[in-house]
């Protein structure tokens, strides 16, 4: 076995961090894909994904909103988290699911009745909410949500 080889690869860590980061991002979709994880629309992308999408936005919406000291004005139909269809649907039945998303709920809630001064830290709360849900299920997506903060 070639150990210079070795060494000349261990070397370059944009490649090596490069691997590890693809790795880290199919992670929520490690899966084979099967008959059954057919894709839900025609563009192949889930119920549940397009809906973390546009929570992301809105996330970042609202930061912006807080950073300019205007109220925070969340503005999706959140409890769609609770039905929307998943590419894994397992997880979504998963308990750990719903205590998660429950409590992703009630951040929401607490952000919508927020005035300015309140906003930041309740904001917070909700992208810790987000985090806590994809560490315990779907860390992929969890190197974008930190840009939330
Ligand atoms: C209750 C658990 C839970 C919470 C809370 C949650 N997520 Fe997700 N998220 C998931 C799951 C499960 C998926 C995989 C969805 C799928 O592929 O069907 C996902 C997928 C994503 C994706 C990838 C979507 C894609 O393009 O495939 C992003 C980005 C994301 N979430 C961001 C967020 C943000 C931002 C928040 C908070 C505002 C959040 N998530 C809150 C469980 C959660």
């Amino acid at each position: 076995m070639s150990q210079p080889r070795l060494h000349a690869a261990l070397r370059q860590p944009a490649m090596f961090m490069a691997l590890l980061l693809i790795g880290y991002l199919l992670s929520c979709h490690t899966q084979d894909k099967k008959a059954a994880a057919a894709p839900l629309n025609p563009n192949g992308d889930s119920e549940l994904a397009l809906l973390m999408r546009a929570m992301f936005d809105d996330a970042l919406l609202m930061k912006q909103q807080i950073e300019q000291g205007e109220q925070p004005r969340p503005a999706l139909d959140y409890q769609k988290i609770l039905t929307a269809e998943a590419t894994e649907p397992e997880k979504a039945a998963s308990d750990t699911y719903k205590v998660h998303a429950l409590s992703y709920l009630q951040t929401i809630k607490a952000l919508q009745g927020a005035d300015a001064p309140q906003a930041a830290s309740l904001y917070k709360n909700m992208v810790n909410s987000c985090m806590g849900c994809h560490q315990a299920l779907c860390p992929g997506p969890t190197v974008r949500i930190k840009k939330l903060y």
